[in-house]
């Protein structure tokens, strides 16, 4: 999720599940071209299964972004056709893509011809265009409607983007506004149309769906995988990491379970943030997404207060987590 997530983020939240498949934030195949690669892809192997995702509309670009990842160690690529915002689309990639179906499958048939690994779209069930809207429709009709032309729409979409070499449908199951509606809101304001992914589910029952929008408990997330191949959650996961140990729990009964305490989590954290700091890292870039793990326990606010401060101290390092940790719960870490 672009200005929330990056490596740090992921090495956090792999903690939670060993088997998830995280996803880096977009970046675009031309700050890959042409940006510094190595700290653009660098990850930790402990992020695995790890997939980078791209933004872009060039076939060519698009194909050298995907060998740069999977020559970075990457397990899949994906293309993102889901963003809706203005900046991103005045660069003619993200969600307004699903209006150039032929582009899209151009793109994947290149990226699917330049790696071995799964190539994969993330993709919204519909888009509104508000420059080309009939101006007697409101934006928020034009959300809440959801016709057989817009399913029509998405089938083919769906239909040029697997032809071409798409192992993956990832769907966002609400529309996207182009124009008229911020990015945020256009996570919140269009109605959720997980029928709308089911049905593509059906038309396609060869090709694995993901479906993604609005999932916030396990128990959401195992009724989706009764007709879907899998799950997957954004803000929540961001939010409350502990939804990723639930749905381990949930997904693999027979594993060892994780027992996953916050300040075992803490722990594992200050290992990382010693060996980053060694390389140069900064301490609130990794902090930063540590903020709510004591979210709805006592200490919470002391929690987050004494974590976000400390880490602007200089000479701060690894020992702050575990003072955090010993903040919010009394909890002794050894060292
Ligand atoms: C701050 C933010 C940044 C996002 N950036 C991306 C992105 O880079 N690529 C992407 O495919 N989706 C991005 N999304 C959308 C999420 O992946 C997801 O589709 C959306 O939030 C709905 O899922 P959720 O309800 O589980 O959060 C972003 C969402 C947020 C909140």
């Amino acid at each position: 999720m672009m200005d929330w997530t990056d490596r740090h983020c992921r090495y956090f939240l792999r903690g939670f599940s060993p088997h998830a498949l995280l996803y880096t934030e977009m970046i675009t195949a031309a700050a890959i071209l042409r940006g510094d690669r190595a700290r653009l892809l660098g990850f930790d192997p402990e992020e695995h299964p790890v997939a980078l995702q791209l933004g872009g509309s060039h076939p060519k670009e698009l194909a050298v972004a995907a060998r740069a990842g999977e020559d970075a160690g990457y397990d899949e690529i994906n293309l993102n056709c889901g963003c809706p915002s203005d900046r991103v689309a005045s660069g003619s990639f993200g969600a307004c893509l699903m209006l150039e179906p032929d582009r899209v499958a151009e793109c994947v048939a290149a990226m699917c011809a330049s790696v071995s690994l799964p190539v994969t779209v993330k993709m919204r069930v519909g888009v509104v265009n508000s420059h080309a809207r009939e101006p007697r429709v409101s934006i928020r009709e034009a959300v809440t409607k959801y016709d057989e032309a817009d399913y029509e729409s998405l089938h083919e979409f769906v239909g040029k983007v697997r032809s071409a070499g798409c192992q993956v449908a990832i769907i966002h199951a609400r529309k996207a506004v182009l124009g008229g509606l911020s990015p945020k809101d256009n996570r919140e304001i269009p109605p959720l149309r997980f029928d709308v992914v089911e049905r593509v589910k059906q038309a396609f029952p060869q090709l694995p769906v993901i479906v993604n929008g609005g999932i916030r408990t396990s128990s959401e997330a195992l009724g989706a995988l009764s007709w879907c191949e899998g799950v997957m959650l954004g803000r929540e996961a961001y939010h409350r990491p502990f939804v990723l140990s639930e749905l381990h729990a949930a997904l693999y009964p027979n594993e060892p379970q994780l027992q996953t305490s916050r300040e075992e989590m803490l722990e594992r954290m200050a290992h990382y943030t010693r060996k980053e700091l060694a390389r140069g890292g900064r301490l609130s870039s990794i902090t930063r997404h540590m903020l709510g793990l004591y979210g709805g326990q006592p200490g919470a606010r002391e929690y987050r207060r004494f974590l976000s401060e400390g880490a602007r101290e200089a000479g701060a390092g690894p020992e702050l987590l575990r003072n955090a940790a010993r903040l919010a719960t009394g909890y002794r870490v050894s060292t």
